[in-house]
């Protein structure tokens, strides 16, 4: 460990990092990246306990750049290029440690032991019930109240044939946030030189317990966070969404995405149908929904494909998940100052969450997410970055 942070500060000092002339932006240069993919560490600040917390910073070949810390496995930042091959950061998140400690929003964060709602935190499983931290309103969400997102996670960097990495490990212990049996985990990020940014996510337990993982970045792929994202065009692939009660809880039915707002199997833009007088979007205050993957086979297959037609940036997400959590960034309100100052207001990033449904572990028709002892919990997710012209 200590042999690789020296190792660290010697490649930063010759990182190809120059400033703008207002000063207010580093841009990488991309021709200088063309040395292939790299890995390094460095650090990021200390817990108010003291703990240390590492920073990993990934590039391939073509420019793009991967930060992730070791808390909560945040990604800080994800630079990749637009049309002209100018690079931006496309994640919402904070320039320090202090920001992600001040008003956690599960910003680019890994999200478990169960991401997004369990109805009231309650379940069954073998006819014994389990009351979980409930953390919105009556219902438990994104894990409780220090969810893996909250956590110090063991890190290592990775090196394979295909690119670079970060691996993150923990044990989630017995009775976390009322969870039961030990859960040990492990999670990896890998970006590789055809500008892939690989997400992989391994999970055994020695009790049956619900297990359902995520990845939780903002988007916003005009970069820095700086305006709205309803200009950006969505093809999601799914011809169903599990609707959800006033309490965004699923109400257990699939209902067709036809003639809804919900309908994004043809290119659409976010604004172009958030505001209809429609109940799904208001009870969700904009999009805040599952949608039902249709899914060509057991291994990945595309969930949803973004442009942001002024920079040509698109992100299509690959998947072996059977649900995607489309959130529209409705609860940001600009009390949330992120980045280079930058003020997150009203729906400046959105979240394209591949997982299993909401509440399933209520909801005996949806695909089941207990895990058992001697079950492997597998799951991959590819976001994959390329340009319009
Ligand atoms: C998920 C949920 C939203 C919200 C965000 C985080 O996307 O579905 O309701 O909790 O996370 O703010």
């Amino acid at each position: 460990m200590q042999q690789r942070f020296k190792a660290t500060i010697v490649v930063l000092a010759v990182l190809p990092i120059v400033a703008t002339a207002t000063g207010s932006r580093p841009i990488a240069l991309v021709k200088d990246a063309a040395k292939g993919p790299s890995v390094t560490l460095g650090s990021f600040g200390r817990l108010p306990d003291g703990r240390a917390v590492e920073l990993f910073t990934l590039r391939n070949g073509r420019g793009v750049e991967v930060r992730a810390i070791n808390y909560g496995g945040i990604i800080v930042s994800l630079k990749v290029p637009d049309r002209k091959g100018h690079l931006d950061d496309i994640v919402l998140g904070h320039d320090d440690l202090e920001g992600y400690l001040r008003k956690p929003a599960y910003f680019g964060a890994i999200i478990g032991r169960y991401a997004n709602r369990i109805a009231k935190g309650r379940f069954e499983i073998d006819r014994k019930v389990f009351q979980l931290a409930t953390n919105d309103g009556p219902n438990h969400l994104h894990g409780g109240e220090r969810g893996f997102d909250k956590t110090i996670w063991n890190a290592e960097e990775l090196k394979t044939k295909d690119g670079v990495g970060v691996m993150f490990t923990r044990t989630s212990p017995d009775g976390e946030e009322g969870y039961p049996g030990r859960l040990d985990v492990r999670v990896t990020y890998t970006l590789n030189d055809r500008n892939e940014l690989v997400f992989e996510y391994f999970a055994t337990t020695d009790q049956p317990t619900p297990v359902n993982l995520t990845q939780h970045s903002y988007f916003n792929l005009a970069g820095d966070g700086r305006r709205d994202v309803l200009g950006h065009e969505l093809v999601i692939e799914a011809d169903q969404f599990t609707p959800v009660d006033s309490d965004l809880i699923p109400t257990g039915e699939l209902t067709p995405v036809a003639g809804t707002p919900m309908d994004f199997r043809k290119s659409t833009a976010i604004g172009a149908r958030i505001a209809q007088d429609d109940v799904q979007l208001r009870r969700g205050r904009g999009y805040d929904h599952n949608f039902v993957l249709r899914r060509n086979g057991g291994g990945l297959s595309r969930a949803v494909r973004v442009l942001e037609p002024t920079t040509g940036r698109t992100l299509e997400i690959l998947t072996t998940e059977p649900g995607l959590q489309f959130y529209s960034g409705n609860f940001l309100d600009g009390t949330i100052t992120g980045k280079r100052g930058h003020v997150y207001r009203h729906r400046f990033g959105f979240c394209l969450e591949t997982q299993h449904f909401p509440d399933a572990p209520n909801q005996p028709s949806f695909p089941n997410t207990i895990l058992r002892p001697g079950q492997e919990y597998r799951s991959k997710t590819v976001l994959r970055f390329e340009v319009q012209r």
